[in-house]
């Protein structure tokens, strides 16, 4: 638990000196440095993307000439600059006109419960939703991005991601705890069929 805490902190200071309204953000930039996911000019949907650290990581790899989406049913804590555009809602429902984005990332996670297989089920709820939206607005050969808490389920789920994209792997960043269930499945080069 001690150690546990210290990781935490550990992260979360830093991303509170570095400006960030949480230390997610770490989770990303790991995984686009290792993975190259983010250009300049990227259009990119951040799902489940409150308080907005991913949004404002997002938003200073594409630059001025890029734009990113996100949706969330609570409020990001932001400021949005010009190429940041936020939407309160439930990603269950209907969302988004805007098509073609080079990359889909979801972060969603459900409030957790303490129960492994209720928490996991949630989160691949929302997976499978995130997964559904991707297939929608990506554009030939974008990329994906997609947190779930392993399950008795997940294994399915990745199968799923496999057949849509020329590259998938599972990935656990350094800022996730050791002990924890989250992992992240990213998936590059769609194949819109
Ligand atoms: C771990 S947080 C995301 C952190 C974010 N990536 C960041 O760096 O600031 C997960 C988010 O998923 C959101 N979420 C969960 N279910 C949702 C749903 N059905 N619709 C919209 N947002 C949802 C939560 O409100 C929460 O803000």
């Amino acid at each position: 638990m001690f150690r546990k805490n210290l990781k935490n902190e550990f992260w979360t200071e830093k991303a509170k000196k570095e400006g960030y309204p949480a230390r997610s953000v770490y989770k990303l930039k790991e995984i686009d440095e290792k993975f190259r996911l983010i250009k300049k000019g990227d259009k990119i949907l951040d799902l489940g993307c409150a308080p907005g650290s991913w949004l404002l990581y997002i938003s200073e790899r594409t630059g001025d000439e890029g734009v990113v989406f996100g949706i969330d049913f609570d409020d990001i804590k932001i400021e949005l600059a010009k190429n940041i555009f936020f939407e309160k809602k439930d990603v269950m429902e209907e969302i988004l006109k805007e098509k073609n984005f080079d990359l889909v990332v979801s972060d969603l996670a459900p409030k957790t419960t303490g129960i492994k297989n209720v928490d996991s089920g949630k989160s691949l709820e929302l997976c499978v939703r995130a997964f559904e939206i991707a297939k929608i607005v990506l554009m030939p050969s974008g990329n994906f991005v997609c947190k779930i808490f392993e399950g008795s389920e997940s294994d399915d789920f990745f199968k799923e991601i496999k057949k849509d994209f020329n590259f998938s792997t599972r990935f656990k960043p350094k800022a996730v705890l050791r002990q924890s269930k989250e992992i992240y499945i990213i998936a590059k080069d769609f194949n819109k069929g």
